[in-house]
């Protein structure tokens, strides 16, 4: 036991180098009871993110069952035309295509939440800057040379980024907003959040319900306590 506690504390250190001298992760605002919050970023994700990445693991019609959605409103508000209600989030390109435009292929993004943690997937969404060299013409704070676009940049605007050299490398310390985008930083930061919210709804729809249903254990707990504490009381009034 002492032993694994001894490799544990030398390990620590490693963990925290790891996390040191770059850009910090951003905090994302999760609150999968915000419903209006999942439909806009389901909404984001069709529009944005759909065209290359598939969610395979979620349909239609439990997006419309957990946001208490009209079914007709999910079809014409948020899923792309021609899909049906049945139908998972797939996504219109395929796999050769990617190769060959990106030289891989975009990841699907049902666990990408659960892999990766909601404040990684939004610092990464909002972590790109320009670098003309590069052949999307950008770079990635959080995720160094990424095969991906910045699908956001007419919303967003350009990012440049700041650098300092630690230990004769140069690291990224922040990010500067040198020309505007079509929305205002503070817009653009609700709408990453709303589709960063959706992603981690969509690694585990189940929790909407959990949520839900540890309200009512916790109240049938607490009723049968009282119960039991009045039984009790029955059972040993006589009993002195
Ligand atoms: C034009 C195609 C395209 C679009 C649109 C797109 N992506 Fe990507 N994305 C890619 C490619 C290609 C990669 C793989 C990059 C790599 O491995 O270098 C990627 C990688 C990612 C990753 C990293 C996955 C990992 O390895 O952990 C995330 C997260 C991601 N995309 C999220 C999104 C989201 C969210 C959207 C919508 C806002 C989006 N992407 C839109 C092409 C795209």
């Amino acid at each position: 036991m002492k032993k694994v506690l001894y490799t544990l504390l030398l390990l620590l250190p490693l963990t925290a180098g790891a996390s040191g001298g770059g850009i910090e992760l951003e905090s994302a605002d999760i609150d999968l009871s915000d419903s209006a919050s999942l439909e806009r970023g389901a909404k984001h994700y069709v529009t944005y993110c759909l065209g290359c990445h598939s969610a395979k693991h979620i349909r239609y019609k439990r997006i419309a069952l957990d946001l208490k959605l009209d079914e007709g409103e999910i079809l014409k508000n948020v899923a792309p035309l021609g899909a049906g209600i049945y139908d998972q989030m797939h996504s219109a390109m395929n796999g050769h295509d990617a190769e060959k435009w990106f030289g891989t292929t975009p990841p699907d993004l049902s666990l990408i939440a659960r892999s990766r943690g909601a404040d990684w997937l939004y610092s990464y969404l909002k972590g790109f800057y320009s670098e003309p060299g590069k052949p999307t013409g950008v770079n990635n704070a959080i995720f160094k040379d990424v095969a991906m676009p910045n699908v956001f940049w007419q919303l967003q605007g350009t990012q440049t980024a700041v650098t300092k050299i630690v230990d004769g490398q140069e690291v990224i310390t922040d990010l500067k907003l040198v020309e505007a985008g079509q929305l205002s930083p503070e817009e653009f930061d609700k709408l990453v959040n709303d589709l960063v919210n959706f992603l981690v709804y969509v690694g585990e729809p189940v929790q909407l319900e959990r949520q839900q249903m540890g309200k009512y254990v916790l109240f049938f707990i607490l009723m049968f306590i009282a119960l039991a504490y009045l039984l009790k009381k029955e059972y040993w009034k006589d009993v002195h």
